[in-house]
């Protein structure tokens, strides 16, 4: 399929332009998705160039062990170099959606933790504004029907993401429908909502670059 060749094309783009600038005792956060799937597969091929990585999720924990490249605990290695993800959707200014995976909250634990977010998407991920993909939300199960009912008062229509469970042990509301015209807002504003961990909305820490595979090759662009 063209888009995952594309997805390829732009997780190895962001990994060239990592490379110079890893030694052997860098360590990578490393997000999840198809997106990122490749680009493990890509620094399997380098894993001499870099110590090991901290991983958003459990497959990905599972997927770079596959490779023998070492996982570690975060709270057991100085803050990442470099953390590396995809996104359901990017804006101008590099906020995102992400969450479709339902990773969000340990994803937004190593973008804030590391030093630089390059992220990774194909062009059908850019958008002007976001919010077009509905917003996941993680919650603390007790609290599905009131976080839901206070999502219902900020404009949105929450969806439970039947028989998905995160690695938290949370659920997961998609919400269709939120006016994310200010993303730093309703980031601010979600979050705010008691029973709810985090919400897929990046903005207050948007990416630091975004590298963007299309037909014709991938740009890379710079918040
Ligand atoms: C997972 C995510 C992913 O980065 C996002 O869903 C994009 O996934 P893919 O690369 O499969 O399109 O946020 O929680």
């Amino acid at each position: 399929m063209r888009q995952d060749s594309h997805k390829q094309e732009a997780a190895r783009a962001a990994l060239n332009h990592i490379l110079p600038d890893l030694n052997p005792r860098s360590i990578l956060g490393v997000g999840t998705g198809s997106t990122v799937n490749y680009l493990i597969d890509a620094l399997a091929e380098e894993k001499d160039q870099f110590e090991g990585a901290v991983a958003s999720s459990e497959a990905t924990a599972e997927r770079l062990k596959q490779h023998g490249i070492p996982v570690y605990d975060l709270n057991a290695v100085a803050p990442p170099r470099f953390y590396l993800d995809g996104a359901d959707e990017a804006n101008k200014r590099l906020e995102l959606v992400k969450g479709g995976g339902g990773a969000l909250t340990r994803e937004k634990i190593l973008a804030a933790a590391s030093e630089t977010f390059l992220c990774i998407i194909d062009e059908s991920k850019e958008v002007d504004i976001v919010g077009q993909f509905p917003l996941p939300v993680e919650v603390i199960p007790m609290a599905r029907s009131y976080v839901g009912r206070e999502l219902v008062r900020l404009g949105g229509d929450p969806e439970y993401r039947a028989g998905f469970t995160t690695d938290n042990g949370n659920i997961i509301l998609d919400v269709h429908n939120l006016d994310l015209s200010r993303p730093i807002k309703a980031e601010e504003a979600i979050n705010q909502i008691t029973g709810v961990v985090t919400n897929g909305l990046f903005a207050k820490r948007p990416a630091d670059r975004l590298f963007v595979a299309t037909a014709t090759g991938v740009t890379e662009k710079a918040a």
